[in-house]
């Protein structure tokens, strides 16, 4: 049977909580079996969702299964972060394509994924391809996470849930960074979603100011079932990332005190960074927002012309630029529809630079109230037509050296 490409979550939800757990399994397998029909493949991944729920596991096989689906995953290291209109389907996909071994969804607002339909298909679609996956929720209410959780499992790896947005849109919305001061609604978010789903919950968190609430907070999560932790090394109050400089030993420290997986976020320029951050916190993978905006190809060793400058060793033109880059991604979101305001935001995090040399480009781009591949397939050429480009760079030896597993 031939796969269509992108997996919008067109059909109602699967049926609600069960009474049983048998009922619980069997709806599951159901779904699960219907879905490998559907494919030509089948991961181990698929296999670990046809699994039980794991209501009945205990804190020591809690952790054996955490490292079970970590390992089933290939212990995939280069991790696109989670960002808001940002990590959307076709930026997945180029990410992947330059190096990336897993990515997040962007965030998703649990309540508004279980009650509209229009916002569960334009905010998330994927495609056989886009795994590694990780679906990130927000959520203040464990049984509505539950019915948006179920929602996406048949399609993921993990179930991810945002206790790091620092954003007022967060506080006012009581979820993200503001339920650090909630701990008991963390534990019991966390509990529902690892007591009833198939496939694993991670948690993405930010630090507290005191080493130690941090290591509290991160232990009672392990504790609660989550099963793979990112830290992002900044804390609630420190918005700006170009102005704080995230914590890389704060990271350590969690990474030491827990059991499971835990993966490092803040301050990846390119791949220098990416294996510092692995070697000072010992940590089993990298999440990079920022930079991968800019640099797509960041995993795959290649690096903006402002992180050669002062670098001692030899580097040359990768043969690759931020305009060919956004031409994959133009082809990608031809292939993978997406709202076009997330085409507009990778235009101008691809294109900045450029923009920069050539500021009546931006403003023709900025004057459109509606875009159309044509418009921007055109503003490239017209852009190497006059002239402008700026080369991603590449060490000459090879950059991923001492990162393979
Ligand atoms: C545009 C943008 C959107 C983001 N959206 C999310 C999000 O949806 N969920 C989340 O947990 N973090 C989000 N973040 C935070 C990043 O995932 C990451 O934790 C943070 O940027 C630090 O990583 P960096 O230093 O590599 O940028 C976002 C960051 C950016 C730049």
């Amino acid at each position: 049977m031939a796969l269509t490409h992108t997996r919008p979550i067109h059909s109602d939800p699967p049926p609600p909580p069960a009474e049983s757990d048998e009922l619980v399994c069997s709806l599951h397998e159901q779904q699960q079996e219907q879905q490998l029909e559907e494919e030509s493949s089948v991961s181990d991944t698929a296999a670990f969702c046809l699994e039980s729920p794991a209501r009945c596991l205990t804190g020591e096989a809690c952790i054996e299964r955490a490292w079970d689906q970590w390992n089933k995953l290939g212990r995939p290291k280069l991790i696109v972060a989670p960002m808001v209109d940002n990590s959307e389907l076709p930026f997945r996909m180029l990410c992947r394509k330059y190096g990336a071994e897993a990515a997040y969804t962007p965030m998703l607002h649990s309540r508004i994924f279980t009650e509209t339909e229009k916002y569960r298909n334009e905010e998330f679609t994927t495609c056989k391809e886009d795994r590694p996956l990780f679906v990130q929720f927000c959520a203040n209410d464990p049984d509505i996470l539950l019915a948006a959780a179920r929602r996406v499992e048949p399609y993921c790896d993990y179930v991810d849930i945002n206790f790091g947005c620092p954003q007022r849109i967060a506080r006012r919305g009581n979820y993200g960074a503001f339920l650090m001061d909630k701990l008991p609604l963390v534990k019991s978010l966390v509990e529902k979603l690892a007591t009833n789903l198939h496939v694993p919950v991670s948690c993405k968190i930010r630090v507290f100011p005191n080493l130690q609430d941090t290591l509290s907070y991160a232990k009672m999560l392990e504790d609660a079932g989550c099963s793979l932790l990112a830290v992002h090394g900044r804390t609630r109050d420190e918005k700006d990332g170009k102005k704080f400089r995230a914590d890389w030993n704060a990271i350590r420290a969690v990474k030491n005190a827990l059991r499971i997986p835990v993966l490092a976020n803040g301050n990846i320029r390119h791949m220098d960074d990416v294996k510092n951050l692995m070697e000072e916190t010992g940590c089993d993978g990298v999440l990079s927002a920022e930079s991968l905006l800019e640099n797509p190809a960041l995993f795959a060793g290649f690096r903006t012309a402002e992180w050669i400058e002062g670098s001692e060793e030899s580097t040359k033109d990768g043969n690759l630029d931020q305009a060919d880059l956004l031409v994959e991604y133009l082809k990608l979101c031809e292939r993978y529809p997406v709202p076009w305001r997330m085409i507009r935001s990778h235009v101008h995090k691809l294109l900045g630079e450029w923009f920069r040399i050539h500021p009546s480009v931006r403003e023709d781009l900025n004057a459109q109230s509606r875009l159309t591949f044509e418009f921007l397939y055109d503003m490239v050429n017209q852009l190497r037509e006059r002239g402008v480009r700026i080369p991603l760079y590449q060490k000459d030896t090879n950059v991923t050296d001492g990162l393979a597993s």
